[in-house]
């Protein structure tokens, strides 16, 4: 007896234009319960990404192409990208091999976390008003696709950018970004343990998204998180195993009026139990987001001579 069709099936067969797809595709994600935020909060942007990525449009579409019909291949695509979507619960982005930040796209895959730091908007606004002069280094800590580094080379564009990361993989990834960017002279990636290969060299700004989720928010992450690398999200008990370290070496890194910016996003309040008279600046955000401090060079100089850290 042949096997009744499936949702994906029927889908394939009984559906006609964009709009018939972006539909359904919406609905299959709300009953299927899917985790957003990789790039997008909900189920509507989720399936205009995925069902465009197949037919090789990017949003936004215009409404005049909304009722344009696909063909039988097309159909096919879609519905495989949607199908995967569901039963993989992996992020829209690993589907589609793209993201976007800070208004540019980036090649991501599983190698790389999805880009979704707030601190794109910082990038955008060319670090104002926390940085009194224009970069002209810059170190991209825990770079992963590279995303913070490029977009950085691209809106400061006398700036040279260090990028690093422990992973030999990711860095594989920020390199295929780094040449997709055109920016090959003024961006270099690098392994490194944290600074350990970065001995000598001084920077005017360090900005990093490291891992810092801790052990309880790993344990109750959505399914999506764990198709991300693990070495790129957890951080020890309370999240700031890395942060820890950093803020102590990262002064003999800096110059004068050099200027750290870091992402800790939940933790934020552990490191501030943790530091007390560390005088974190947390930044506001238009778009959303939290957890994003700055210090200054001199701060974690001090910090340091007085021995709290
Ligand atoms: C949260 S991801 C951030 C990736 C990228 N900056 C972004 O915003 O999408 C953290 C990155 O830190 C890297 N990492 C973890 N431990 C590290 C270490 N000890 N030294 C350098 N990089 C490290 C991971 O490989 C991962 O790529």
């Amino acid at each position: 007896m042949a096997s009744s069709p499936t949702v994906f099936d029927q889908a394939r067969d009984e559906l006609v234009t964009i709009r018939d797809f972006f539909r359904w595709a919406a609905s299959e994600f709300i009953a299927a319960k899917l985790f957003y935020g990789h790039g997008t909060d909900n189920p509507w942007d989720e399936a205009e990404q995925l069902v465009l990525h197949a037919i090789h449009l990017a949003p936004p579409l215009g409404d005049e192409w909304l009722d344009a019909k696909l063909t039988p291949s097309e159909r096919t695509k879609v519905v495989a990208n949607v199908q995967r979507r569901i039963e993989e619960r992996i992020p829209a982005a690993y589907i589609t091999g793209q993201a976007w930040f800070a208004g540019l796209p980036y090649v991501v895959d599983e190698r790389v976390l999805v880009p979704r730091s707030p601190i794109a908007e910082l990038i955008e606004k060319r670090f104002a008003p926390w940085l009194a002069d224009e970069p002209q280094q810059i170190l991209d800590l825990c770079t992963g696709s590279g995303c913070i580094g490029i977009a950085c080379a691209h809106a400061l564009p006398d700036a040279e950018v260090q990028l690093s990361d422990i992973s030999y993989d990711a860095l594989a990834v920020a390199e295929e970004n780094i040449q997709q960017h055109g920016v090959t002279e003024r961006v270099f990636a690098l392994q490194s343990d944290l600074f350990e290969n970065l001995y000598g060299q001084r920077f005017d700004l360090i900005v990093s998204n490291p891992p810092y989720v801790d052990a309880d928010d790993m344990a109750s992450l959505p399914e999506e998180f764990h198709a991300e690398p693990e070495l790129g999200l957890a951080s020890g008990n309370d999240g700031l195993d890395f942060t820890r370290r950093l803020l102590v070496e990262a002064a003999d890194y800096l110059t004068d009026k050099g200027v750290l910016i870091v992402e800790v996003g939940n933790s934020w309040p552990a490191l501030e139990e943790a530091y007390p008279s560390l005088p974190f600046t947390w930044v506001e955000f238009e778009r959303g987001g939290h957890g994003v401090f700055v210090l200054a060079a001199q701060d974690l100089r001090n910090a340091r001579a007085e021995g709290v850290l």
